[in-house]
C-alpha cells in the first residue's frame, strides 16, 4: 500500500503588512524588497492567535475538500517552527479542535522543510499500517519569532497554514517518493536560539535570550540553491522521469532568486513554476501546501497531473517529494 492526497486546503489571515508598512519599522524600501526577494506583501494574524487556530482552519478545508469527517482521521501530523507551547503538541491542539477523536497526533520539526519531511513521515505510517488516513499539516505564526528591528529577517517571512490529505492507495500511485536530508553541521546559518535547554533562562521566561530567527542570508542562499536543486533532480531519477515529465514544480517559497535558480537547474521552464511568493512571503512549512491549495484552485494541478515539492530550512533540512495527484 502507498498513500495519496485525497484533500487540499489553506488558510491565510486576512491582515495584510505590505513592504510599505515595513519601511515604518525598518531601514529598508518597497523597492530594495520587491528587487532582492520578490516578495510584495505578507499576512500576519491577530496578536493572540494560536497555530492551531489556523491549522485547523487549513485543515477543515482539505478535509472538505477530500468528503472525509475528522472522525475519520488516523494521524495528524503538524509541521510547525512555532508550535502553540513548548508541549503538548500543536497536533493535538488540533485534534481536539476538530474533534477528531479516532487520530493519534504528533509535532515535527524541520523548519521551512517540515512539510516535507511531515508528508514522508505520515506516507510512512500508512505504509507500515499504522493508519489509513492522515491529517498533514504545516501552520505557521512566524510573525512571534520576528525581531522587527532586524531587516535581514523579518522582511521575509509571512503567517499561514496549509493542509493535505493522506489515504491509503495502492503502491505505486499518489506520493511515489519522498527524500529528505539534513546537516546538524550547519545548524548556525539559520535558527531560534530562545525557548529551548540551551538558552532557558529562567523558567518565568523573563531573562531568556530573545526567541528571534537569526540567519546568515547569504549562506542560507547558495544552500538552498544547491540542495533545492540537488533533491529534486534525485526525485525525478529514482522514479524514472525526466524534468519534461513534471506538469507542476512547487518549490519552497522564500525568495524569487532562489525559486528562479532551482528551476533552471532542474530544467523546469517558468510557467510549470508555481509562484505566490509576492503575495505571502516566507510561511515557512505552510509555503508548500497553501501553494499546493493554490495551484489545486487555478486548475493547475489536475487529477493525473506530476507534481514535484522541494524545500529546504534550518537544520539545516532539505527535501523532496514526487506526486501524482
Ligand atoms: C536575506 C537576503 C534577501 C539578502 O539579500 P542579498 O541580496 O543577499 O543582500 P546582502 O545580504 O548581500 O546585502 C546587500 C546589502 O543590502 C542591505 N540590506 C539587507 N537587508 C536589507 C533590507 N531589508 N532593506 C534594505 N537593505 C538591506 C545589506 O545591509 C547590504 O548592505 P551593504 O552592501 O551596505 O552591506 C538573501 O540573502 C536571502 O534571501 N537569503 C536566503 C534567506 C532565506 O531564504 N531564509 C529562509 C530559509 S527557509
Amino acid at each position: 500500500m502507498g498513500s495519496r492526497i485525497s484533500g487540499v486546503g489553506m488558510y491565510a489571515p486576512p491582515r495584510i503588512m505590505s513592504n510599505k508598512d515595513l519601511e515604518k519599522l525598518v531601514e529598508t524600501s518597497d523597492e530594495w524588497i520587491r528587487d532582492r526577494t520578490g516578495i510584495e506583501e505578507r499576512r500576519v494574524v491577530k496578536q493572540g492567535t494560536p497555530t492551531s487556530d489556523i491549522g485547523v482552519e487549513a485543515a477543515k478545508r482539505a478535509l472538505d475538500d477530500a468528503g472525509i469527517s475528522p472522525d475519520a482521521v488516523d494521524i495528524i501530523i503538524v509541521a510547525t517552527l512555532t508550535p502553540d507551547m513548548l508541549f503538548p503538541s500543536t497536533a493535538c491542539f488540533v485534534q481536539t479542535k476538530l474533534r477528531a477523536r479516532n487520530a493519534y497526533a504528533m509535532d515535527i520539526s524541520a523548519a521551512c522543510s517540515g512539510f516535507i519531511y511531515a508528508l514522508s513521515v505520515a506516507d510512512a505510517l500508512i505504509r507500515a499500517g499504522r493508519g489509513k488516513t492522515a491529517l498533514v499539516i504545516g501552520a505557521e505564526i512566524i510573525s512571534t519569532i520576528l525581531d522587527y528591528t532586524d531587516r535581514n529577517t523579518c522582511i521575509l517571512f509571512g503567517d499561514g497554514a496549509g493542509a493535505v490529505v493522506l489515504t491509503e492507495c495502492p503502491d505505486g500511485e499518489g506520493l511515489l517518493s519522498c527524500h529528505t536530508y539534513s546537516d546538524g553541521d550547519l545548524w548556525g546559518y539559520l535558527h531560534g536560539p530562545g525557548g529551548g535547554t540551551v538558552a532557558a533562562g529562567a523558567p518565568d521566561g523573563e531573562d531568556g535570550p530573545k526567541r528571534v530567527i537569526t540567519m546568515s542570508g547569504n549562506e542560507v542562499f547558495k544552500h538552498a540553491v544547491t540542495r533545492m536543486g540537488e533533491v529534486s533532480l534525485e526525485a525525478l531519477a529514482v522514479n524514472g522521469f525526466t524534468k519534461d515529465d513534471v506538469d507542476l514544480f512547487i518549490p519552497h517559497q522564500a525568495n524569487l532568486r532562489i525559486i528562479k535558480s532551482v528551476g533552471k537547474r532542474v530544467g523546469i521552464p517558468e510557467e510549470r513554476v508555481f509562484i505566490n511568493l509576492s503575495r505571502y512571503g516566507n510561511t515557512s512549512a505552510a509555503s508548500i501546501p497553501i501553494a499546493l491549495a493554490e495551484a489545486r484552485e487555478q486548475g493547475r494541478c489536475k487529477s493525473g497531473a506530476l507534481v514535484l515539492m522541494a524545500a529546504f530550512g534550518g537544520g539545516l533540512t532539505w527535501g523532496s517529494a514526487l506526486v501524482r495527484m
